[in-house]
Parts: structure tokens; sequence; C-alpha cells
């Protein structure tokens, strides 16, 4: 879509009072384009902490912030006539969150993705993390960076608004060695792009991937399963897993199986074959080798696209990997932020990562942060 298209979609959808589809139970983003993000109390967590949901609004695109887990707790989009949807899956509250999230719309660390055992020698020096998911330590451990409160300040830049996210993860938290300060910027763009900057340092060596779990799905939250969004990503690789989604070291052709997504193909159209691994993940749930590599700055990775609506996603990272999930294991047992039921395939996450364990492969790219060195990471999300 272009800027002019989206501001006028945005300056239309707040004149007319038509904010949200009605699809989200909290009130929706209601920052005019291009002003500054406004904060309301959203939740008090066990121990009387104040949770805030931070809501922007940007070039058409609204989203809506927690502090908990820099949780991307709604993203409207309008559809091709203009009519808007919260296209992101997630709750209304801040229980639901704490308790049955699977990262619903959390920034993942300290590291993203699985530790095989939960374990990884660094300069000699072996570390155990929690297990939290069966033999492997999953997305930073029990209480990852999606578990814990930011610190979130608004700004405004030219045609830019934002919010940056501060977190300091302790040296030993979660068993990973280091002091970690952690910033993240998301930033709406002028032309209504969704832009994640993400930045660390660390007092020791330690490892890092940081990324995003926002559960996509472009027909609307809550509106049945995501088998009809046409998805490209330009990856020819991926890396095979074993069965507790470990990868085995290998660098895998996509051609002649259901990983091939360099053309554009529905994301049902193959998952159902009975390939042993789509059955080890229950459908798709693994990392993409991207073809461009690291990149100084965001190259284009993906398209998605969602046929009765009419929205598009373009992601573009610096990441050499993604992780492409198809929501497997959501599975009927609650209801989302609309109120309907969440069931497998009804949302499909696009993180944009270093492959998963790479701290126990040495031929993958390293994810070793060390003091003086600045880890960086850019992930862009444009709609149409
Ligand atoms: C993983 C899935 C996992 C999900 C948790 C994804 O990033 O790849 O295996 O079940 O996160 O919600």
């Amino acid at each position: 879509m272009t800027t002019s298209r989206r501001t006028l979609l945005a300056a239309t959808a707040t004149t007319a009072g038509t904010l949200a589809a009605g699809l989200s139970a909290a009130p929706a983003a209601h920052a005019a384009p291009g002003r500054r993000p406004a904060r309301e109390f959203f939740g008090r967590l066990a121990d009387g902490t104040r949770v805030d949901r931070w809501t922007l609004a940007n070039g058409g695109t609204r989203m809506a912030v927690l502090s908990y887990g820099g949780i991307v707790q709604s993203l409207e989009l309008p559809d091709l006539r203009g009519r808007y949807a919260n296209v992101s899956l997630g709750f209304d509250n801040l229980e639901d969150y704490v308790a049955l999230s699977p990262y619903f719309g959390a920034l993942i660390g300290r590291y993203g993705n699985r530790i095989a055992g939960g374990t990884f020698t660094l300069d000699g020096t072996a570390y155990q993390l929690p297990l939290n998911n069966g033999p492997n330590s999953l997305h930073g451990g029990t209480q990852g960076f999606d578990k814990r409160v930011w610190d979130v300040e608004p700004f405004v830049s030219g045609p830019d608004v934002g919010l940056t996210l501060r977190y300091v993860s302790g040296d030993g938290e979660m068993g990973y060695p280091g002091a970690l300060s952690v910033r993240v910027d998301y930033t709406l763009t002028g032309g209504g792009d969704w832009r994640i900057d993400y930045r660390a340092t660390t007092t020791r060596p330690t490892v890092v991937n940081l990324t995003s779990h926002v559960y996509f799905n472009l027909a609307g939250e809550g509106s049945g399963d995501v088998y009809d969004h046409e998805l490209r990503i330009a990856a020819a690789r991926y890396t095979p897993v074993d069965a507790t989604l470990i990868p085995t070291g290998e660098l895998a052709p996509v051609a002649g199986t259901p990983f091939d997504f360099r053309r554009s193909k529905p994301i049902g159209a193959d998952i159902r074959v009975s390939h042993p691994q789509v059955l080890f993940g229950q459908g798709i749930d693994h990392n993409f080798v991207l073809d461009k590599g690291i990149t100084r700055t965001p190259d284009n990775i993906v398209t998605v696209h969602e046929p009765r609506s009419g929205r598009t996603m373009r992601i573009a990272t610096t990441e050499p990997g993604l992780q492409f999930y198809s929501g497997n294991f959501l599975d009927g047992s609650f209801a989302g932020t609309s109120g309907r039921v969440y069931r497998q395939g009804d949302g499909f996450c696009l993180e944009t990562q270093h492959y998963p364990d790479s701290p126990n492969h040495p031929s993958f790219p390293t994810t070793v942060l060390r003091p003086g060195e600045t880890y960086r990471s850019t992930t862009v999300h444009s709609f149409a």
C-alpha cells in the first residue's frame, strides 16, 4: 500500500471512530498518526508490579504493546476496503498472558529457540539452563525475557513513532553468563512499517539470540486457521531436526519437500504430507536458512498474503535464519482476545533469528557476544 493511501485510511478511521474491527475486547490503539504513544494501566502481577499497555499508531498501522514481555498485544491493519482487524493472537487481560500464553506477541531472549539439553560450553566452561521443553531449554528458560517487565519509553522522531524497551538480565539469570543490557526499539514508520531494532551488550562472554514471537493471522485473530495464507520464504535450505526439534546440524535442501516455499504456496498445502520432519513438528516448526545470509541492512525474505482480506505482509531482516512455526501446538484449550477459541493452525510465527542450538553447532553462524561488542539485529514488517 502506498504511504498516501495508508495515511488516508488512518485519518478516515480515526475521524469516523471506527477504530478496530471489534475483534479486540480491550479498547483499540487510540494514538493519532504520528502522535506520541499513550500509556494506560493493563494489570498487576502477583507481586504487585504494575503492567502498562502502550498504544501507538502511524501510517495506517496500529499497535498495542505491554511492558510485560514487550508483548505486542494487538496489531491492527486495514483490509482492502479499509476495515481494521487485529491480526495478532493474544489476550485482553494480564492474567491469561501469565497463566496460559505460548509466547503470544512476546520478545524472546536471552536465547530464542532451543538449546539441546539446556547446556552449552563457552570458553571451556559448561553452563546449564533450565529445561522447559522436554529435555531442552526453549526461549530463554522458565523465566525468559517474555516474562520480565521492561522499562518502556515512548519516542517521536521525524515521521516515526515508537517505544524503546529496556531490560537488564543479571549475570547468571536463567543460567546464562554475563549481565546483558538489552534495548529493543519498536518503531512504526510514517509508511506504517513495524521495525524492530535489537541491541545488547554484556559484561562477560555469553550467547544471545533475540526474536519476536507474534502469532499472525492476517484475516484477524480468532477467525479460523491460516492455511489459506500464501507464503513465500527466500530459503533453499532448512535445518532438519530430531524428535525433540533440535537441529541435526545438516543444512538440507527444501527442494522436493514440504519445506519448499521458494514460490508462494498456501501454508496448508503440504502440512498433511507424511514427511518425517512434518511429523516431528506436528506441522512446520523449522528454521529456514535464508539465502541472503547475515546482512548489515534488512533484506526481504518473506511475503505472506491472505486472499480474503487482501492483507499482505513482507518481512526484511539482518538475521540469517527464520523459524516458521505453523501454530501446531495451539490445541483449543483456551480462548483469545476476542473470546474465540484458538485451535491448531489458527496463527503462525515467523521468528527472525540465528539457527536453533547454535551454541552447540560450531558450523552455524555464531551467537557468542563478548564484552566490548554490541549485538545488533533488525527486522522490518511492512503491510499492504
Ligand atoms: C517453537 C515451537 C514452540 C512455540 C511455543 C516456537 O518458536 O518453534 O516449537 O512450541 O514456539 O509457543
